[in-house]
């Protein structure tokens, strides 16, 4: 792997005072892997508690708002993730897609909103099963892609210095057990990759391109292996140090 593999822990609406035991496990466990990024996106409400209880790795939200203050009950911004601490937010996870209808549209519009905050992004694309069956998996993420990518100046820079990623996550490979064929994340990152760099040029080779759905301590070393697999969002194996951590030693 090229680019400096990257570890990130999607805690989903899981979590609790008591879990924070797990991250300070993963964050102590970090210097023993100093060539790969290891990062952590809790909830909401345990975010500035992870990002005082850890030192060595990434602290994250998992959605943000399109503006920066206001009349939105129940919505966090951006830049109240930056100010807690926070290093990056996942934004258009299949999960609020479906829970939330979260459109490309607003996606992308997320994503201008966490770069202006200083924020790094991970944007999350994936086919439906129904979606891979009749063959189009690969024109579905590609217009993800393609409608998501944050846009101007700002997107180049992050895209240039790392501070932007996409997570492929085919849907029907999250939280099944069901982790998808390497040959076909292969074929599918290479699309990724393509779009990205349609979109930015030369900064478009620099985006880590991480795979989720189903990562686990023992397929984790062959997707990371794989060309354009730049590293993971992981999931249910994220809640624990000892599901976690392997992942994190096959990276490196
Ligand atoms: O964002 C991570 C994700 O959706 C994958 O979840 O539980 O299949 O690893 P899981």
């Amino acid at each position: 792997m090229a680019q400096r593999p990257y570890i990130v822990g999607n805690w989903k609406m899981n979590g609790s005072r008591a879990m924070l035991a797990e991250a300070r496990a993963i964050d102590r466990a970090a210097a023993r892997h100093p060539q790969v990024d290891i990062a952590l996106a809790p909830p909401f409400p345990l975010i500035g508690l992870l990002r005082e209880a850890v030192t060595g790795i990434g602290v994250g939200g998992q959605d943000c708002h399109t503006e920066a203050k206001g009349a939105h009950t129940g919505d966090v911004s951006a830049a109240m993730l930056a100010d807690i601490g926070a290093d990056f937010v996942i934004l258009g996870h299949s999960e609020r897609r479906r829970d939330h209808g979260e459109s490309d549209a607003l996606v992308q519009a997320k994503a201008d909103a966490a770069l202006a905050a200083g924020l790094g992004v991970i944007i999350c694309v994936g086919e439906t099963l129904d979606e891979r069956d009749v063959g189009r998996a690969l024109d579905v993420v590609g217009g993800q892609v393609d409608r998501s990518l944050p846009q101007g100046e700002a997107a180049l820079e992050a895209a240039m210095v790392g501070k932007l990623a996409i997570a492929y996550e085919p849907v029907w490979a999250i939280g099944t057990g069901r982790v998808a064929d390497v040959g076909d994340v292969i074929a599918m990152h290479a699309a990724v990759r393509a779009r990205l760099v349609h979109a930015y040029g030369e900064a478009g080779a620099r985006p880590r391109i991480l795979y989720g759905g189903s990562v686990n301590a023992g397929n984790a070393a062959a997707l990371l292996a794989a060309p354009e697999v730049g590293g993971a969002l992981v999931g249910g194996a994220s809640l624990t140090a000892d599901a976690f951590l392997p992942i994190v030693a096959a990276a490196g």
